[in-house]
């Protein structure tokens, strides 16, 4: 079986969740499924990203220590975790013991490599970015995202990342895919053009973070920490055989706004201490909320759970896969969201469903008709389809092209819906009995691939129609795409997929 690693960023803890981190995590949730189902060995990591002075300071608000404040914060993030259906295989969070000795211990290899060196900081340094800006960067005297910056002064440790500019630009040449998508490759290799400064990579003013070893005055900088909780999750300093089986990762999907420290720093610091590169950093665009920019000052701030709770869950991980182009800046309005809902879903998969197994139930005995294969073109084109286009299928996973799966998916259930009003079974019922159980087990079968391919983007969804179909649970795979359904099965009443919405 062949292995597939994919992560999602460890979120900040500083603040509860909302729709940016969801949109991360079920972008992930629906490579992650699909890969298992292809018979793919996938380890899919998310997790908190716990340390650092945004969340020092969050925690200080609330007069708390960090350590409870973060144990609390994290919570919510598995608990949204849960209400996302997530199959994650692990969470991590940073401020565990097998963290700390993981990021020591990637440190000291950079150290004993030369790649850092004690110096002086002086520069801006935004807390909402956790990053460092020099005073060209700033716009207005803010950081380019917006943030406020502040004035930093002290002794840290340097990562000679200018050593690796020539060795980045390398890579990125000689791997095409590494970034995407290309645009955004683009930006990041004009920022490397540009030329790298040697990075600071640690804090002494405040201590909420991992120690630097054999310097008691220092913690690590948060983004160094926050990084390799990726290889810490796959065994780095706790389990070498499995680190060799899972590292390097495939992919890492982040959001654009951190896609520098992924494509940059990260690759920087794996060099340097001689371990694999990750095969691919995929970043995606940012949602905004009916044209405007998400902030809480706005008090727009999406909340995933009160929407899944309004909408449903699957309502909901369809309509944010389908709607947007996968890499591309989106924007949220309800009044799409409820017109998908309507039509993709109710009038079009939920209808499919519920009158052809109405229909079986009404007029085939309440069984699953014999075909006795005898298949026209036409009937042909409606079991085989699925199989045909798998191969489509499988590449547009792996660019990454979730809505395109969507969009051909769909395609293919408004061909199931067309048959039917060509065949017309309610006439065949009159005049031609067998020809009508012939179509009406296509539709069957088509129903069941369909129940098949939706499962990694809305596994209820693709649950419920294989339960109703009573197809075993260990023949839900894509190698089962080209079974074909028992006849004979007694059917039960149809629930209803997806209630239309009254907007
Ligand atoms: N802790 C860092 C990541 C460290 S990974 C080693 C972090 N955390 S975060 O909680 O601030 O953000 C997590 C993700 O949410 C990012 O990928 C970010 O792009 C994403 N989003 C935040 N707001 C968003 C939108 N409005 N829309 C889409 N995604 C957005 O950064």
């Amino acid at each position: 079986m062949k292995s597939y690693y994919i992560t999602t960023p460890i979120y900040y803890v500083n603040d509860v969740p909302h729709i940016g981190h969801a949109y991360t995590s079920l972008a992930c949730d629906v490579l992650a499924r699909f890969k298992r189902l292809d018979n793919f060995n996938v380890f899919f990591l998310t997790g908190t990203d716990e340390h650092g002075q945004k969340v020092e300071t969050a925690a200080k608000a609330k007069k708390m220590m960090p350590q409870d404040f973060v144990n609390i914060v994290s919570k919510n993030f598995q608990s949204l975790s849960d209400k996302l259906n997530l199959s994650n295989d692990s969470f991590i969070r940073t401020t565990e013991k097998r963290h700390l000795s993981s990021c020591q211990k990637l440190w000291n290899k950079l150290y004993n490599s030369g790649d850092i060196y004690l110096g002086k900081y002086s520069g801006w340094y935004s807390v909402r970015d956790e990053a460092f800006f020099q005073e060209n960067e700033l716009i207005e005297g803010k950081a380019p995202t917006g943030a406020e910056v502040e004035w930093v002064e002290e002794p840290s440790y340097f990562f000679r990342l200018s050593k690796w500019q020539k060795k980045l630009l390398q890579l990125y040449e000689e791997n095409e895919s590494f970034i995407l998508p290309v645009s955004r490759k683009n930006e990041v290799v004009s920022f490397v053009k540009g030329g790298l400064k040697d990075l600071s990579i640690s804090r002494t003013s405040f201590n909420w973070g991992v120690p630097v070893p054999n310097d008691n005055d220092h913690i690590m900088y948060v983004w160094l920490d926050a990084l390799t909780n990726y290889i810490t999750a796959a065994g780095f300093s706790t389990n070498e055989t499995e680190f060799k089986k899972l590292w390097p990762a495939d992919i890492h999907v982040v959001g654009k706004d951190i896609l520098r420290f992924h494509a940059v720093y990260w690759p920087a610091f794996l060099m340097a201490s001689d371990l694999k590169l990750p095969k691919k950093i995929f970043a995606h665009g940012w949602w905004t909320n009916e044209g405007e920019k998400i902030s809480k000052s706005l008090g727009n701030v999406i909340e995933p759970i009160e929407l899944i709770n309004k909408f449903g869950l699957d309502q909901i991980r369809y309509f944010l896969i389908r709607e947007v182009p996968f890499g591309n800046d989106g924007d949220f309005s309800e009044k799409n969201l409820i017109q998908r809902i309507n039509s993709d879903l109710s009038n079009n998969l939920g209808n499919l469903f519920q009158r052809v197994i109405s229909f079986s139930i009404k007029n085939c005995d309440g069984k699953i008709p014999d075909s006795f294969n005898k298949f026209k073109n036409e009937d042909l084109k409606i079991i085989n389809c699925f199989q045909d286009e798998l191969s489509k299928i499988r590449n547009l996973i792996d660019n990454q092209k979730l809505d395109d799966v969507l969009k051909l998916l769909w395609i293919k259930i408004s061909s199931s819906n067309k048959y039917i009003d060509e065949q017309e079974p309610w006439t065949l019922k009159n005049n031609d009995l067998n020809r009508m159980n012939v179509v009406i087990y296509c539709l069957i079968e088509s129903l069941r691939q369909i129940g098949i391919l939706i499962q990694p983007f809305m596994p209820d969804t693709g649950a419920k129609i294989l339960d109703s179909l009573f197809i075993k649970n260990d023949c839900r795979k894509f190698s089962n795409l080209s079974d074909r359904i028992s006849s004979n099965i007694v059917l039960n009443k149809p629930e209803q997929l997806f209630p239309r919405i009254n907007d």
